[in-house]
């Protein structure tokens, strides 16, 4: 049997910063406190733990003072700045490049918008991190999006910019972009429309491949935390291309039934927030299965 690790699954550059941001700080010093999960995989979470990590919340973040503080790749709103302030904490600020310059895209649109008293509206996930820090962009004025069912919070007949969070799927995108367009239309205005594809070619580059990928293997085992997003979509995109497509987030949760004796090749992918040496261990557990 042959067993196959996707080489382009794994963490993407964003994450890959944060998470030697991090790892460089603490050879340094014996912990440093990061503002949420570095990365929604709690095997990668907890070996940074081991080395000193600390996860805060944003109510804890509100209880210290003169400590470090890491901003992890997601990305967060001015709040969370004017708090570091005001406790007199130092920021190690990883936040994703990508992510900082669609902050910056949300906030202008945000002001153009208000001159047309018009809507910003941000498809992505409802309280996922990157998303409240794009909304903190518009002093959380921002409609967000998480299907077409949340539409009616759109008024069609008032200017619309539309942005999409970065890890949100091609497909899901170009129905909110669809929808709205009939809708504008049914509302019988010529309502101005910006659509701002803000997606990040990180995720949105990888569903091709493993559309390939998933078709190539008898077995797909997509290896990600259950609360990433991209995590979501990219195992969607796997179980389309191959019904035998399973999802885990540790080795415990694999199956040895789903190897059965007729099965070649087991493929194994992963998120942008999965750690490379998590896809290694599944592939030597799959190993030792005897169909
Ligand atoms: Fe950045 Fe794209 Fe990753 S926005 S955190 S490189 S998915």
């Amino acid at each position: 049997m042959q067993i196959n690790i996707d080489k382009n699954s794994g963490f993407c550059f964003g994450v890959v910063n944060a998470i030697e941001t991090a790892e460089n700080y603490l050879k340094e010093h014996d912990e440093l406190y990061c503002l949420g999960d570095i990365v929604h995989n709690n095997m990668e979470v907890e070996r940074l733990e081991k080395l000193g990590l600390k996860t805060i919340t944003h109510k804890e973040l509100s209880q210290i003072t003169n400590s470090t503080v890491l901003l992890r790749a997601h990305g967060e709103p001015p709040s969370s700045y004017r708090m570091a302030m005001k406790n007199n904490i130092k920021l190690v600020d990883a936040s994703c490049p990508v992510v900082l310059r669609l902050q910056n895209r949300v906030f202008n649109g945000y002001n153009d918008m208000k001159a047309q008293k018009g809507q910003v509206v941000i498809y992505g996930k409802e309280g996922h991190a990157e998303v409240l820090g794009l909304a903190g962009q518009t002093l959380d004025e921002a409609i967000i999006i998480g299907s077409a069912n949340d539409l009616d919070k759109i008024d069609f007949t008032r200017p619309i910019e539309l942005y999409s969070q970065t890890t949100k799927g091609k497909e899901g995108f170009a129905e909110i972009v669809d929808t709205i367009k009939k809708r504008i239309k049914a509302s019988g205005k010529e309502t101005n429309f910006i659509i701002n594809d803000t997606l990040c070619g990180a995720v949105s580059n990888r569903a091709p491949q493993l559309r390939k990928f998933s078709k190539k293997n008898d077995v797909i085992l997509f290896v990600s935390g259950t609360k990433s997003s991209n995590g979501k979509y990219l195992y969607t995109v796997c179980k389309e291309q191959n019904p035998n497509s399973y999802f885990i987030s540790t080795l415990e949760e694999l199956n040895p039934s789903w190897i059965n004796s007729e099965v070649k090749s087991v493929g194994i992918c992963g998120a942008t927030s999965t750690p490379m040496w998590l896809m290694e261990e599944v592939a030597k557990t799959v190993k030792e299965i005897k169909p």
